[in-house]
This record gives C-alpha cells, structure tokens and sequence, in this order.
C-alpha cells in the first residue's frame, strides 16, 4: 500500500514483499475469483531466490486483500502459494482479521478456499468489532515448539497491558456464542447471490470501472479524476453518508462489508443509495 509506505516507510525490519494480484485488464467484473493469474504465486520463487529460502521464516497474505481494496485471489493463487511454501519449508500464515469469522461465507477463507495455512491471525469479527481483541491461531506443533519449559516459566514471554482482557474475552465468548445461535459463520453463503447480483448491477455507471465480490464483501472501483486519486470515491462517501449509509473507500474503490444479519430490503438499500451517489460523483 504505497500510501502507507510513503508516510512510515518499510516499518518492520527483514520483510520482503511479493507482488499483488489487481489486474483489471483481464479480470474486471469477475463474479467470485477471477479467473486469471494463480501465477503472480511464483513471485514468491523470486523472493527466495533473492535472499534463499532458509532465510524465509513465512510468508503472509490476505486470503482477500481488504483496505488495499478487495482484491481477491485468483483461481488456483493461494494453492500455488501454499505448495511454493511446502516446497522451500515457509510458513504460509493467513491474515484472516477481515475475512475470518463468516465474511467470505464459510468460518474462515481458509476453510472457504480449501488452503490451510500453518498460522492465522484473526481481530474484527472475534468480538463482532464491539471491544479491541486479536488471537493467533497455529498449528499444534508451532505451538508445541514453544513449549519446553521449564514449568515455572512463561513460555512465550511478552505482554501488553491488555493482553487477554476479561471484557475482551467476554465478548468474544458473547460473539462466538451468537454465530453459532443464529447461524451466522455461514450465512454470507446464503446471502452471496442476491449481495452479488445487486453489486454488478452498479456496471455501467458513471466511473465503474470495475466490480468484485465474495460471500458478503465486495470492492466498487471507480476511474479516478486526473491529478487528484481517491477524490471521486470521497464525495460518494460524503453523499451516501448524508443519506445514512457509511461505506468504506481506498483510494478510488468502494469497499462494502455488510453485517452477516443483513437482509435482501437491507441489500437494496446500500446498493440503491450507492447508485444514486455514484451517478451524482463528479
Ligand atoms: C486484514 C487486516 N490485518 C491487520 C489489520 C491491522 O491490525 P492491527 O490494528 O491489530 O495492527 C487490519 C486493520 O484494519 C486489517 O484489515
């Protein structure tokens, strides 16, 4: 994200980054994954062979790439990932903090694109967003390497101030019980058809330049105006929030990430008032 290397720079030491996967010469308006470009997965071939695989503890990657705007993986992209990962001893790690928890339509994207990682990192959805809470997962023998003791000490040791907050515990105790209630980890599966066939229906408007979609999350990416990016997708920001409907945008896509409780009047709202903002953008 270059806005956020220009203004902090590399920030951790040690990382490498392989290239992304946004092409919308040859895959606008996919519905789901696009079709075209598992091989941008062999980018990470360059990576190891630049600074060699034993370097490499792991790789991470947003299974659908969120605030850099929605940018999903290709067919066949993460499976590539995961087997250049097996093949050089790299830990694949998922950042599932937007796309954990029910967003993409199954429990996780890992579980969604059939792709296991060894480690996961989740926030957003574990407490539904109500109190600040993140969690690793890992596969039972990262964990397990860290646990030789000897018994009276903390085996991984670090802390924060807040580190496994009882308020934060509680709500995603709370959270979890609720998805499961109601049904929720699932239910951007059942809502995907309408939610996407809503979406595209803004192709063809003023500026649309593309439209991308999963479960319930989908990225609207406008033609930017010359010499001022990201201005066109504000003022649909400024206008839709007047008629009370808060989207999200970077630089010139609209990202929109519904609650999993939505409903097909609510779909027609969003993607109405989205419309009309879009026809009145200059
Ligand atoms: C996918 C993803 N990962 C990580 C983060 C940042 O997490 P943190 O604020 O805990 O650094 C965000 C922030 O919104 C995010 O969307």
């Amino acid at each position: 994200m270059v806005g956020n290397r220009k203004m902090f720079g590399p920030l951790l030491a040690g990382v490498d980054h392989i290239r992304h996967t946004h092409d919308l010469a040859r895959n606008a308006f996919s519905r789901g994954q696009p079709e075209y470009g598992a091989e941008l997965a062999d980018d990470l071939e360059r990576i190891v062979a630049l600074h060699d695989a034993s370097t490499i503890a792991a790789l991470i990657v947003e299974p659908v790439a969120g605030s850099t705007g929605v940018l999903l993986p290709p067919k066949g992209y993460l499976q590539r990932l995961r087997e250049i990962c097996d093949k050089h001893g790299i830990l694949l790690i998922f950042d599932e903090v937007i796309t954990g928890f029910g967003r993409v339509g199954a429990p996780f994207a890992a579980t969604h694109f059939g792709v296991t990682p060894d480690m996961m990192t989740v926030a957003k959805g574990l407490t539904n967003g109500t109190v600040p809470m993140g969690a690793v997962f890992a596969k039972q023998y990262i964990h397990d390497a860290f646990m030789h003791g000897p018994e009276h000490m903390i085996e991984f040791f670090h802390g924060y101030t807040y580190s496994a907050h009882p308020l934060a515990c509680a709500a995603a105790l709370g959270t979890l019980a609720t998805y499961a209630d109601e049904g929720l980890l699932t239910r951007a599966a059942k809502m995907a058809a309408p939610f996407e066939s809503a979406v595209h229906a803004l192709e063809g408007l003023p500026n649309v330049i593309d439209v991308r979609n999963i479960g319930l999350v989908a990225g609207i990416e406008l033609a930017p105006i010359a010499g001022e990016p990201g201005k066109r997708a504000f003022s649909v920001f400024l206008d839709c929030w007047e008629k009370g409907l808060l989207i999200r945008t970077t630089g010139d896509t609209i990202a929109l990430s519904p609650p999993l409780i939505i409903e097909n009047q609510h779909i027609d709202q969003i993607v109405g008032t989205l419309a009309d903002a879009i026809r009145h953008a200059d």
